[in-house]
């Protein structure tokens, strides 16, 4: 049994892991911290904090004092790091909170649980899983061989240089002071409670409202999307079954490009229509309500400076090391993904109001149309 400390457990990957955790290690204690950031909810997580079966502290890794407190009184033998700042968009707009949490949070929680479990003679018997991304990688072409964990690093966005700046802080830490630490790259995830800004959920919230679909530039660029219940699993299986001080890269065996996700999403709100028709009174403003494709509302906007063409995980070293190898179809991945929006509508409401739309006019005001066209299936 085990003491487990989640940070940024109220964003949509920890939110995920706390589930996957519970169910995976019952006799697991679980306490989340998470700042509460514009990226965070915890609405899901609410039952199991008032029936006492996590605890939960709103605060920010960045304060030593606080981190050092917890670790002194739950005694963690374990640490699933997700907390950080996680939208490549926002990191163009304003990079300073992802220098201050992704690389100076990391350090502080590091160095905590390190001292802890030096003082505590814990080192042995503890762990610290840094969850990182494919995009400290940088980017490919269409033929070349996917990341493996030997690939150098080449961040090309800050959101992409500040976690390869945590992961090199993690590493050091290793070779350094012995720490008991693993890292995992991993690809785009999707599924449940992905916040309404990244690409999938917008673009399923903007289809049901009619509002226009904004694919940056041509969107031939390719990302290798993972169902998070599989990452999450594949974490679980890192942090109990993995080697300390190794990298794993954990991908979804599944690219495809920009045009190709947004249509899928398109096609799929279609068929959702067609087979509940209490669906067109919820939602007037949708194409689909009238019989049109979702597919009408693409529009091809100005690219994202930097724009990394193609990110591919190679995850046979997760696959033959730890078996890991829990793998979700992608359009039975993106129906169950559909759904889950079209039945938690309160859920991404209460998020996609003040906030969200400030957001939606700075990171889209300023984009041209390039063009906007009907792709067909
Ligand atoms: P997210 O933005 O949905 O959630 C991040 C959470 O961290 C939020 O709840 C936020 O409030 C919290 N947080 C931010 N700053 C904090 C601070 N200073 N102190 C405490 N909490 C803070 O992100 P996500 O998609 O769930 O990603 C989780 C982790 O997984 C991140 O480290 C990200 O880099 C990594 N990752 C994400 C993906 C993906 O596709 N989403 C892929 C690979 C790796
Ligand atoms: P995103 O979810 O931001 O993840 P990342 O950039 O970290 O891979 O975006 C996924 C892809 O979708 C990426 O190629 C950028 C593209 N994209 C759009 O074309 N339009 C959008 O409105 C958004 C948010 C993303």
């Amino acid at each position: 049994m085990h003491t487990v400390l989640i940070t940024g457990g109220a964003g949509f990957i920890g939110q995920n892991l706390v589930h996957a955790w519970r169910d995976a290690r019952p006799s697991d204690r679980l306490v989340v911290i998470d700042a509460m950031t514009y990226a965070a909810n915890l609405r899901s997580l609410e039952p199991l904090i008032a029936e006492r079966s996590i605890a939960f502290v709103r605060g920010d890794i960045n304060d030593a004092a606080l981190i050092r407190a917890l670790f002194d009184e739950h005694r963690f033998t374990r640490v699933a790091h997700l907390a950080a700042e996680s939208h490549v968009d926002r990191s163009i707009d304003d990079p300073e909170a992802f220098l201050q949490t992704n690389v100076l949070g990391t350090f502080t929680l590091l160095k905590s649980a390190l001292d802890h479990w030096r003082e505590a003679a814990l080192l042995d018997r503890s762990r610290f899983l840094h969850v990182s991304t494919d995009e400290v990688y940088g980017s490919l072409g269409l033929d070349d061989p996917a990341f493996t964990e030997a690939s150098p690093y080449r961040p090309n966005s800050p959101y992409a240089a500040s976690k390869a700046s945590s992961d090199h802080l993690v590493r050091s830490f290793v070779a350094t002071y012995g720490m008991p630490a693993l890292i995992t790259n991993c690809s785009n995830n999707y599924g449940p409670y992905q916040h309404p800004e990244k690409l999938i959920p917008l673009m399923i919230i903007h289809a049901l409202e009619g509002k226009p679909l904004p694919i940056y530039g041509d969107g031939s660029n390719v990302r290798d999307w993972l169902h998070v219940s599989a990452h999450c699993e594949a974490l679980i299986n890192v942090i109990e079954r993995g080697r300390v001080g190794e990298t794993y890269n954990i991908g979804g065996g599944n690219e495809r490009n920009n045009r190709d996700v947004v249509g899928l999403i398109c096609d799929t709100i279609d068929r959702a229509f067609v087979a509940d028709s209490g669906l067109s009174a919820r939602f007037p403003a949708c194409p689909a309500a009238s019989g049109k494709a979702c597919r009408s509302l693409i529009s091809f906007v100005t690219d994202r400076p930097g724009h990394d063409h193609r990110y591919a995980i190679d995850a046979r070293k997760l696959e033959s090391e730890l078996g890991s190898r829990s793998h979700v179809d992608f359009s039975d991945g993106i129906g169950r993904t559909v759904h889950w929006y079209l039945d938690h509508e309160p859920w991404w409401r209460d998020i996609t109001s003040g906030a969200y739309e400030a957001w939606i006019d700075r990171n889209y005001g300023a984009r041209s149309v390039i063009q906007a066209k009907n792709l067909r299936a």
